[in-house]
């Protein structure tokens, strides 16, 4: 278990949160075993991650008064490197509670991945001239079904409209920005959707925010907003049963894209997609285009802390590289000079 949590602590230190690195440091060594009482024997890294998570959600609804104030998602100005002694209260006092946390799954929706996003979109649009048609796969929220509604800075320039979200540093380098960009359609799917409206899974997004990342929150917050006034259908589905009936349509450029999602399908189902994926695009034609976009690791079976933005456009159907960047998405370093 000591080993098991100093090992986490060290990938939280190495991914930027020098608040979890403390907390589970301070774990590793409590000598009562809190973190022990609600775990168990082992700390697996999904069970810590779920842990934080559940911990963070009491904060976040205000149970926990005197642990949020360390926590700057929640407004706390306390030292967040001094809130384990807080935590471990929390940890003891709700200890049932949370052990029935550890077992919802994690549901994460970064809006920094409408960096990669909306480059790919502009490419797309720069090669059609078409409106288009998107389709997320594995789309949790939906915040990023609006990518079009958030502002993108790049070095001294900016994209996109006036928008409660701004993404900084959005692009090294860019994609066809001269491009016309339309989305005629926004329609995702995700076996756990989440409606971005509700404060339960507004509250549930932001507990696996980490709580010394407030740059994150504050986006996702602000992609909150956005996502009342635009509308997009996120329905429950898995991604290969959503894109049984693809098809191209005329009018549009179908473009299905996704995020950090497909090391969560199994061979069969990715296999099956891309059936799917490869029969619309061979219907595809220069009226009615079929794109693939994708912001995922360089093995994309695997999580990845770089992934690469890549694009197949069919009737073509070739394979392009269009950039690469971390993660979460900021910045993305476009590898390819605008299309014109
Ligand atoms: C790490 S989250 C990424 C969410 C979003 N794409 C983003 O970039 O913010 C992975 C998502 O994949 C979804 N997922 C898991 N299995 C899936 C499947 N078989 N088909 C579609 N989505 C799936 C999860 O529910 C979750 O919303």
């Amino acid at each position: 278990m000591r080993e098991d949590l100093l090992a986490q602590a060290r990938g939280c230190a190495e991914l930027g949160s020098p608040m979890y690195a403390e907390l589970l440091t301070r774990a590793a060594d409590d000598p009562g075993g809190a973190v022990a009482g609600v775990l168990g024997e082992r700390a697996e890294p999904g069970s810590v991650l779920r842990m934080l998570g559940t911990v963070h959600r009491l904060v976040l609804e205000g149970r926990v008064p005197d642990l949020a104030a360390h926590y700057p998602t929640a407004g706390g100005t306390k030292d967040p490197l001094a809130a384990w002694p807080a935590f471990r209260e929390v940890l003891v006092g709700h200890a049932a509670e949370i052990r029935e946390g550890l077992a919802d799954p994690p549901q994460t929706n970064e809006v920094g991945r409408a960096a990669p996003l909306v480059g790919g979109l502009l490419s797309v649009a720069a090669a059609t001239g078409l409106p288009i048609r998107l389709l997320e796969i594995g789309a949790s929220a939906g915040l990023n079904l609006r990518a079009d509604h958030f502002r993108l800075r790049h070095g001294s320039g900016v994209y996109g409209p006036e928008s409660p979200v701004v993404l900084e540093n959005a692009w090294r380098g860019l994609p066809p920005v001269e491009a016309p960009l339309a989305v005629a359609e926004r329609l995702g799917c995700d076996p756990s959707p989440l409606d971005p409206t509700a404060p339960e899974a507004q509250r549930l997004l932001l507990s696996y925010v980490w709580p010394d990342q407030t740059a994150r929150a504050e986006r996702l917050r602000a992609a909150f907003e956005v996502a009342a006034r635009v509308p997009a259908t996120v329905v429950r589905a898995g991604a290969a049963d959503f894109l049984e009936d693809l098809a191209p349509e005329p009018g549009v450029a179908t473009v299905v894209w996704h995020s950090t999602m497909w090391a969560y399908l199994s061979e069969e189902e990715a296999a099956r997609l891309l059936r799917h994926l490869e029969r619309a695009g061979a219907a595809a034609t220069g009226d009615a285009p079929v794109a693939h976009l994708s912001f995922e690791g360089r093995d994309p079976s695997r999580l990845d802390a770089t992934q690469l933005v890549t694009l197949r456009l069919w009737p073509d159907g070739g394979r392009m590289v269009l950039g690469e960047g971390p993660a979460h998405g900021l910045p993305i370093t476009w590898s390819r000079p605008p299309a014109t």
